[in-house]
């Protein structure tokens, strides 16, 4: 599976595209299926109806732990790092880690889970968490992971939409100083829903919590007296894995649903490609398992490869800002993958505290979730890769389930701020509004795929049309991926940022019309609009433009209590950086708002607008404009 050198990428890369039945057939044969498939692919993008080896029976988590745990039962699958350096660390080898899924799987069947039902898991980032993960998989239930900074009225949303039964948390979790109460948060949460059962508790922090006699049970109570073996469940290539919640341009976040046997060729794949992943390398990824990141890249693709990786529980900035270079150091890190914004908030630090570090152990640095501009290419180019180790700039998203556009670490020629070229079996495609492919290089557009990959979405939870509109129905017979994309004269692509209404901040996508709903909310508040700008850190800032229902005196404190409402209803990550209260919005005569107007204005433009001709009310412009600089002289 693995390409050596960019003459094999290209060779590879023709091959796929050329027959990539035959190719992912091939792939496809590297891991263990209880039954082979009849048929390797069956699609359209119509409907949009998507199937890979059709009719192979599987269970994943015999290729992640059974088949390395057999192969190299002492060789460590995680190491933990707790969140302060003084606290225990320790490490699970892939004997142990296999003994402690099945132990988990076995304690969910005795709490009555079975094959198709789901499971919600809003825990730290923690061994545990993977763990419950896993188990899930073993017993052939869905697990939906609910990031532990959501709220309880988002986990709410996220357990009813699926209609989860088992809720698996934790008393509380630690990021740097804070405590999350994460028990606390699923109890609020939980009063809002109807399909709970159960509550799982893993006794983490020691915090003290309320406990329900009735439904919650004690992980240490249940767990580790089951037996060390659980026979996996054998699943169909197609039957669901997870559900992961994302935010869109509309509405309420949607359930990516992904599937067993395409999902485990593609991530195994790509991360042994991508990263080129040896034997005794040691692996970290900085994300949270909440995320598609710490699913795939966590979780399912090292465990695949039989790789050894890091797990962190704490932040980067605690208790200071070595503390990442400190992991990298204590573990002898190889491959480091992390986002844009923890480089670039190190990097406000300086480069003294780097120094401490030795960092010799470096081989491949990895970047996800957002462009990564070139100064901050640069600094972890020359600051942490010490001019030696290639960044591997990952293109994907949620909905892709693994990466598409990156180079593979070593081999393909880098070049900063591009995710360079196409993984084998991926054929990008940028087109123009209208949907016309736009040939040749030196272009820029839509990005959009034409063929479909093992590891694509297949539906979004309960509500197909979802799908098929967000992503199938903009262009005819592609998937659009909602993102802008430059190909440059060698055909390199570099990605630009959303086209949609979607936030990218810090690397987490938050829809600007869930914003708004929450902002809504405030009692002194008619209307809203939010979009994003440019942030020095954060990639893009959170600026929201509200309309009152009657004079506001104290802007500081409509700002606070609008961000301890978003915080309620979303999360923390969704505050906004900036409030301006407007008497007006620029709308059409249809009503729609023009968000391009406002984002220009949140940007800093002061002149140029493009055509306001369209609008009802053109002063509105003109007031937001001003009221924007007058509040800058202040
Ligand atoms: C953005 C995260 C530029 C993009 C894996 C995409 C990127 C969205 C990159 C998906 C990158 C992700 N360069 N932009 N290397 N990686 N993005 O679903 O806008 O959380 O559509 O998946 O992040 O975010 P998601």
């Amino acid at each position: 599976m693995l390409i050596k050198s960019f003459d094999e990428y290209k060779q590879v890369y023709d091959y796929s595209i050329k027959n990539p039945e035959k190719f992912w057939d091939e792939i496809a044969q590297n891991f263990y299926w209880r039954k082979k498939w009849d048929k390797v692919l069956e699609w359209n993008f119509r409907d949009p109806n998507i199937k890979w080896f059709i009719n192979g029976k599987l269970n994943i988590t015999e290729n992640c732990l059974d088949i390395p745990a057999k192969k190299h039962p002492d060789k460590i699958a995680f190491y933990f790092e707790p969140n302060h350096p003084d606290e225990k660390s320790y490490s699970i080898s892939y004997k142990e880690l296999l003994e402690k899924v099945c132990q988990a799987a076995n304690a969910l069947k005795e709490l009555g889970v079975k094959k198709g039902d789901r499971v919600a898991i809003y825990m730290p980032m923690i061994p545990e968490a993977t763990i419950a993960m896993l188990a899930c998989a073993r017993i052939g239930a869905i697990h939906s992971v609910v990031f532990g900074g959501f709220s309880a009225q988002s986990l709410a949303d996220r357990i009813n939409d699926a209609e989860c039964s088992i809720l698996i948390t934790a008393d509380a979790g630690k990021r740097g100083n804070k405590i999350v109460p994460l028990k606390q948060t699923a109890d609020e949460a939980i009063k809002s829903t109807h399909s709970i059962k159960k509550v799982l508790v893993l006794k983490h922090t020691g915090e003290s919590i309320a406990f329900d006699n009735q439904r919650d049970v004690w992980w240490h109570e249940i767990v580790p007296q089951q037996k060390t073996f659980c026979e996996p469940e054998v699943m169909d290539s197609e039957d669901m894995l997870f559900i992961l919640y994302t935010s869109g341009s509309t509405g309420k976040p949607k359930g990516v649903v992904h599937t067993t046997g395409g999902y485990m060729v593609y991530t195994a794949y790509s991360f042994l490609n991508v990263f080129q992943y040896e034997p005794n390398d040691i692996y970290w990824c900085t994300a949270d398992v909440g995320w598609i990141t710490g699913h795939s890249y966590i979780v399912y693709g090292p465990l695949l490869n039989g790789a050894t990786s890091v797990i962190f529980e704490g932040i980067p900035t605690f208790p200071d800002a070595g503390r990442f270079w400190q992991i990298i150091d204590k573990y002898k890190v190889t491959h480091f993958y992390t986002a844009p914004t923890a480089i670039r908030s190190l990097e406000a630090f300086g480069t003294d505290i780097i120094k401490q570090y030795k960092l010799d152990s470096l081989k491949v640095l990895g970047s996800v979730g957002e462009p990564i501009n070139e100064e901050a290419w640069e600094w972890y180019y020359q600051n942490i890769g010490k001019g030696k180790c290639p960044i591997v700039d990952t293109w994907w998203q949620t909905e892709t389930g693994g990466i598409l556009i990156s180079p593979l670490a070593n081999i393909t020629p880098l070049k900063p701020s591009y995710a360079t070229l196409p993984l084998p079996g991926i054929i990008p495609v940028l087109v123009d509004d209208k949907g016309n492919e736009i040939q040749g290089n030196n272009v820029e557009g839509n990005l959009c795929i034409k063929f479909p990959w093992p590891s694509i979405i297949r539906t979004t939870y309960g509500n197909h049309e979802r799908c098929r509109q967000t992503y199938f129905s903009t262009y005819e017979n592609l998937y659009f991926t909602g993102d802008g994309c430059k190909r440059d004269q060698d055909g390199y692509y570099r990605i630009t940022g959303r086209v949609d209404d979607v936030i990218n901040v810090s690397g987490h996508r938050i829809g600007t019309a869930e914003i708004e709903d929450a902002i809504n909310q405030h009692p002194d508040i008619v209307e809203s609009a939010v979009v994003g700008y440019p942030h020095p850190i954060k990639g893009q800032g959170i600026y929201a433009y509200v309309i009152p229902t009657k004079e506001i005196k104290d802007v500081k404190l409509l700002h606070k209590e609008v961000n301890d409402l978003i915080t309620k209803i979303i999360g923390p990550i969704a505050k906004t950086d900036v409030i301006q209260v407007v008497s007006g919005l620029p709308k059409t005569r249809s009503g729609k708002i023009m968000r391009r107007i406002l984002r220009k204005i949140a940007e800093g433009e002061t002149y140029n607008f493009g055509d306001t001709t369209t609008l009802l009310d053109p002063s509105v412009v003109d007031e937001i404009k001003q009221a924007k600089l007058k509040s800058e002289l202040r």
